[in-house]
């Protein structure tokens, strides 16, 4: 069955407020682009063409709004409420009539990722059919997120989540493959004593089955934080230095659906005319 994507785009964007007061943190541009647009593009570079976006019962209108059906893109959208931000792991239970045993992939709407070949390596974390996979990425500050713990082989041998003394400097980034067992595995999860579904007993139970891949990212590749005003601020300046150097940007969704032949010249035509005196609609318009 063809892999559907899942976004996670609610939660209350407590440590940006108040720029989160009226805004859903992942309409917050970065840079030049609403963030979701990032984490829709990494599941386009994997080649997945459904998507369900995820987000609170006051936010799911404003991202409807924004994206639409996903049909000038290509695409196919599809939305569904989060009543509470009870965890990440909720959304795999959320999504589980959607994806109606499908494979998944799942990505957080605030994560960020820029790298060479970072394409190819979703592509085939996409076409994995049985278990998980997961991408590490070294930091300096893993306590603060999942932590991976790997053997010589890079294999994992531990999970955990937001460990008070880490066992590795690896952490779990917020892209998820996932098989079609995973929102059974989502539901027979119990609640961490934060009183959330962490994302990490889904990624422990894998691991435990012997069913847990795990990619590792290194120093020339960007995985980037959007949590705090300055990460925020970082991040975009980050995509303005990468796209006034080299003139093509980051995570367009637009150029992304027309380069994997979803959306043909005049299509990009029509997308780029509804940006008159625009740069963003220039650069689709020069795309074409
Ligand atoms: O970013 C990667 C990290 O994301 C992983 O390393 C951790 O294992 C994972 O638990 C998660 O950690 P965070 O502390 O970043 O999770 P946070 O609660 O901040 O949620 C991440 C995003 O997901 C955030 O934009 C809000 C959204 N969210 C979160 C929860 C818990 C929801 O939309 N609904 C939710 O129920």
């Amino acid at each position: 069955m063809t892999r559907k994507g899942i976004i996670l785009a609610g939660g209350s964007g407590t440590r940006l407020k108040p720029v989160t007061n009226v805004i859903s943190k992942q309409l917050l541009p970065v840079y030049d682009k609403p963030m979701i647009y990032y984490p829709l593009s990494v599941l386009m570079l994997a080649g997945i063409r459904e998507v369900l976006i995820i987000s609170t019962p006051s936010d799911l209108p404003r991202f409807r709004d924004l994206l639409g059906t996903g049909a000038s893109w290509g695409l196919t959208f599809s939305y569904e409420v989060q009543h509470r931000p009870e965890g990440i792991a909720s959304a795999l239970v959320l999504a589980e009539d959607y994806l109606a045993g499908a494979p998944s992939s799942l990505v957080l709407g605030d994560n960020i990722f820029f790298g060479n070949g970072f394409g190819e390596r979703l592509r085939c974390a996409c076409q994995r059919e049985e278990g998980a996979t997961v991408f590490a990425y070294p930091v300096a500050n893993p306590s603060d997120f999942g932590v991976v713990e790997l053997n010589p082989d890079g294999e994992a041998v531990q999970i955990s989540e937001k460990p008070e003394h880490p066992s590795s400097n690896l952490a779990v980034t917020g892209l998820y493959f996932y098989d079609a067992q995973a929102p059974q595995i989502a539901k027979d999860a119990v609640a961490s004593p934060r009183g959330e579904y962490e994302i990490s007993t889904v990624n422990q139970a894998y691991l435990k089955a012997g069913k847990l891949r795990v990619e590792q990212l290194g120093r020339g590749d960007a995985w980037l934080d959007t949590g705090t005003h300055q990460r925020l601020l970082q991040a975009s300046m980050f995509v303005e230095t990468i796209e006034s150097r080299q003139g093509l940007k980051v995570a367009c969704p637009e150029e992304i659906a027309w380069r994997q032949g979803w959306i043909d010249d005049g299509r990009l035509e029509t997308l780029a005319a509804a940006m008159p005196g625009n740069s963003y609609g220039d650069y689709l318009r020069t795309l074409a």
